[in-house]
């Protein structure tokens, strides 16, 4: 867990980011096919003891909040589930590895298929499948799919404490916040959210599943300035 690092959802407004925490902008990577195969960290910002970042994704200095979402009538309601992932995701079982799946929670950042679907080659009894859907799941932002072994050894990237501001040019769209390190995320009320090794926050403002992202980005169009060029002041 990430000592003394904590994202408050504030209702109908922004995440309220407590303790030093580094920020950066994290890329998706294509290769060749257009398939996503890595991520290339960008530039940072200033580490600061405490921040507050857009989750309306209208601020005009994103990725902080200038309040705009009073003035857009931000509806932040939060409806995704108190559920820990090992209840909430379905375990697509194969002869050599265990893919768990939890789709309401997907970014839609496309890691899964780049080398082979990883849902069809964990029904495959052969090594390299094997190790496709460890490194496809690692490569998983949002936390959606998870490699376990048939001894249940979870596993999870080696990720610190950090929040990256997902950016994906193929789609060309920015994306969510990619919360890394078992920060805690805390809802409106108070409440707790499972913690976990990797998650992602909506920015955009759209998502169904809030305050996790589910993808609707892409439909939305939705671009931090990285995207087309109109980078905020901030940087
Ligand atoms: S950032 Fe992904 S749905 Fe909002």
């Amino acid at each position: 867990m990430a000592d003394g690092v904590r994202i408050h959802v504030t209702k109908d407004g922004p995440y309220v980011v407590r303790g030093a925490v580094p920020i950066a902008r994290q890329t998706i990577v294509t290769d060749e096919r257009s398939e996503s195969v890595a991520w290339r960290e960008g530039e940072s910002l200033p580490v600061k003891p405490s921040c507050i970042l857009c989750r309306c994704g209208a601020s005009e200095s994103k990725p902080y909040c200038d309040g705009s979402h009073a003035l857009a009538g931000f509806d932040g309601t939060e409806t995704a589930p108190f559920v820990p992932y090992d209840e909430a995701a379905v375990a697509i079982e194969g002869p050599r590895i265990v893919l768990m799946d939890q789709v309401d929670i997907c970014a839609d950042a496309r890691f899964c298929a780049a080398k082979g679907r990883a849902w069809h080659r964990v029904e495959r009894d052969d090594e390299e499948s094997r190790e496709i859907v460890i490194e496809e799941s690692d490569l998983c932002p949002s936390g959606r799919y998870t490699a376990v072994e048939l001894d249940g050894t979870v596993h999870e990237p080696a990720l610190a404490p950090a929040i990256g501001l997902v950016e994906d040019p193929k789609a060309g769209v920015s994306g969510p916040l990619w919360v890394q390190g078992g920060i805690v995320v805390t809802s409106a009320d108070g409440t707790p959210y499972p913690v976990r090794n990797r998650v992602t926050l909506c920015r955009c403002g759209k998502s169904a599943n809030k305050p996790f992202c589910d993808g609707t980005h892409i439909e939305a169009g939705f671009d931090d300035g990285a995207i087309n060029g109109s980078e905020s002041a901030t940087w």
